[in-house]
């Protein structure tokens, strides 16, 4: 024990708890559903696989909820920083009354192995399947399977974002390459 005095921790509401953790960076995920493309903002979501495997919360109270379930497959896209506002917009708004493409001027591209467009301006983007719905009735929990992987060379601004949960948002910062100390995984770097 150094002589130092420990920290003291204080209560903090279990409702507002879920800000302690956030699932990685604010997501795009863009469907297409009896000829309409659709987009809307995802933060909750979880990796669970290298293959690569994902869960996202997807709830039946959005528009894109059908097209997921109806069409088994999305384009998963990792927005840039400097496209914050626009994706907390199309947050905030039914693509059930508007083209979210053409309002928010984001280019859809055409994916190979679905249907859902890719989103041009994004960091990357992932063409999935939907693999398991097990979960999807208790906790509107998705798995979905990558299935083809696409990413910008060049993006003008290459950090990603992240949802505190309350309204506020963390973008990138520094990168710390400890990949000499990555001595277990070497196959993983
Ligand atoms: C920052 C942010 C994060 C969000 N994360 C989720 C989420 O993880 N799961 C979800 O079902 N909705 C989430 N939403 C809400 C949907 O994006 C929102 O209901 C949207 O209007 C759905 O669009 P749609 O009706 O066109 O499908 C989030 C919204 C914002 C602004």
């Amino acid at each position: 024990m150094s002589g130092k005095k420990a920290p003291r921790q204080v209560a903090f509401p279990l409702n507002r708890a879920f800000t302690f953790v956030e699932s990685g960076p604010v997501l795009l995920i863009s469907t297409r559903h009896k000829g309409k493309s659709n987009l809307m903002t995802v933060s909750c979501h979880a990796s669970m696989g290298f293959e690569p495997t994902l869960g996202i919360c997807l709830g039946p109270w959005n528009f894109s909820y059908a097209a997921l379930v109806g069409t088994g497959e999305c384009v998963v896209a990792v927005p840039p920083a400097d496209l914050l506002t626009q994706v907390v917009e199309i947050g905030n708004c039914s693509g059930e009354t508007m083209d979210k493409f053409s309002v928010f001027q984001l280019t859809p591209q055409p994916a190979q192995e679905v249907q859902a467009p890719l989103v041009a301006e994004c960091l990357c983007n992932l063409e999935c399947r939907l693999v398991n719905r097990k979960l999807a009735d208790e906790y509107n929990f998705f798995v979905l399977q990558g299935v083809r992987a696409w990413r910008n060379p060049s993006p003008p601004d290459g950090r990603s974002f992240h949802a505190v949960g309350d309204g506020t948002f963390i973008l990138d910062g520094e990168v710390v390459d400890l990949r000499r100390k990555m001595t277990k995984w070497q196959d993983c770097i």
